[in-house]
């Protein structure tokens, strides 16, 4: 993280080079954060270094020389840095704010967290306050889409209300930010009880609460359901947050934790003749840093365990029950029931959903879609600054 100062740095953007050109050294209000020459080089924001129309780089590494150093740093009345590097005399500018909003200096290293992002996790309490909307609001209203989009990223669920009452309604949702998944079930699915499913998610069962289709790579990052009819009797739906989870087993349960993260499950679907899906990842995922990036969790659809070793199977086993019976804990579980013309949406990567058992087989009907979730972080940004490159 950046440093305080002493006190020769001003409250107002500055400059200085140091270290004989190898670092550019930047403070702000009291702050200072260094920036190594290659790095800036590599980040310069003029016309040869960058295609302002689409943002896109236009250099290689090959096409900068590896002893670039700052040989003189300006910064003018725009606010912007003028760069001069040696050896070749390259020109570039950089705005302050850029370079302030992109800082990386840390004397720690980078951060340590389980959870990096604007990420708030939940328990039950989160039925007050779900995220949530109409169809008409957030079809005619930028801001309220906005707020609904980042609900969604913020929570990993949200209801939507009010969708037009017509057949697959649940497309017009996925078309307010991005685009439809397909799968093998199609552009969409049909959930009611069928007499010969091909998945158990067509009965009248109740559903642990889980992650789809962990058997595919990537996985589908958002799933919605809509609702055209439900039971007269139960079919309510569940959604626990797997990221709450993973932070009470992190916090409890550190080896629990370390095995359910470390050990890979092979996951498998082969419910028609024509398809044999499978992937593998551990239940919960993290990235090279340690931060929890993911959660698969599909009971129905765990392959026999190859992947972990003999001498930590038994172990393993009481990890994964015990990541079931956090699964099951009605406390982390958001329980409500969706009427006609409702829908929730989930981050597949995070949130698991399920279902209460219904009796009455022939009423309970929802439609379901996926997305990905680069379209959803595209929208939050173009609707939060239109103007980007
Ligand atoms: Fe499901």
């Amino acid at each position: 993280m950046i440093k305080p100062t002493s006190a020769q740095v001003n409250d107002r953007p500055a400059v200085i080079i140091t270290d004989n050109g190898n670092v550019l050294e930047a403070s702000l209000k009291g702050l200072s954060s260094r920036f190594h020459a290659i790095w800036l080089r590599d980040n310069g924001q003029d016309d040869r270094s960058v295609d302002k129309t689409n943002g896109q780089k236009l250099m290689a590494l090959k096409d900068i020389p590896p002893d670039s150093l700052v040989e003189s740093a300006l910064l003018n009345e725009s606010q912007d840095i003028q760069l001069v590097f040696g050896p070749d005399n390259w020109h570039t500018s950089i705005p302050f704010k850029w370079l302030w909003e992109h800082r990386y200096d840390s004397p720690e290293g980078p951060e340590q967290l389980l959870l990096a992002g604007e990420i708030d996790t939940w328990d039950s309490t989160l039925l007050r306050t779900l995220p949530e909307t109409s169809f008409r609001e957030a079809s005619e209203n930028p801001a309220v889409l906005l707020d609904w989009l980042q609900g969604i990223a913020r929570y990993g669920a949200a209801r939507m209300t009010g969708l037009p009452q017509k057949d697959l309604a649940v497309l017009d949702v996925i078309s307010l930010f991005g685009f439809v998944r397909e799968t093998n079930y199609g552009r969409y699915f049909e959930i009611r009880s069928r007499t010969s499913p091909i998945n158990l998610a067509y009965t009248t069962r109740e559903l642990q609460p889980h992650t789809d289709n962990p058997y595919r790579d990537p996985v589908p990052g958002l799933q919605f359901f809509s609702c055209m009819k439900n039971a007269s009797d139960g079919g309510d739906s569940i959604l626990v947050d797997g990221f709450r989870i993973a932070e009470i087993l992190h916090r409890e349960a550190p080896e629990t934790f370390s095995r359910l993260s470390r050990y890979k499950v092979r996951f498998r679907y082969a419910g028609s003749d024509d398809m044999d899906l499978q992937a593998s990842r551990p239940i919960i995922q993290r990235d090279v840093s340690g931060v929890v990036t993911g959660i698969s969790f599909n009971n129905r659809s765990i392959s026999a365990l190859t992947d972990i070793p003999y001498d930590e199977m038994n172990d393993y086993y009481r990890d994964l029950r015990r990541f079931e019976e956090l699964v099951g804990a009605r406390e982390l579980q958001v329980r409500f029931r969706l009427e006609p013309g409702e829908l929730f949406v989930t981050d597949n990567t995070r949130v698991l959903h399920g279902r209460t058992g219904y009796s009455n087989s022939v009423s309970r009907w929802m439609q379901g879609a996926y997305a990905d979730k680069d379209a959803l972080y595209s929208k939050i940004r173009v609707l939060k600054s239109p103007r980007r490159c």
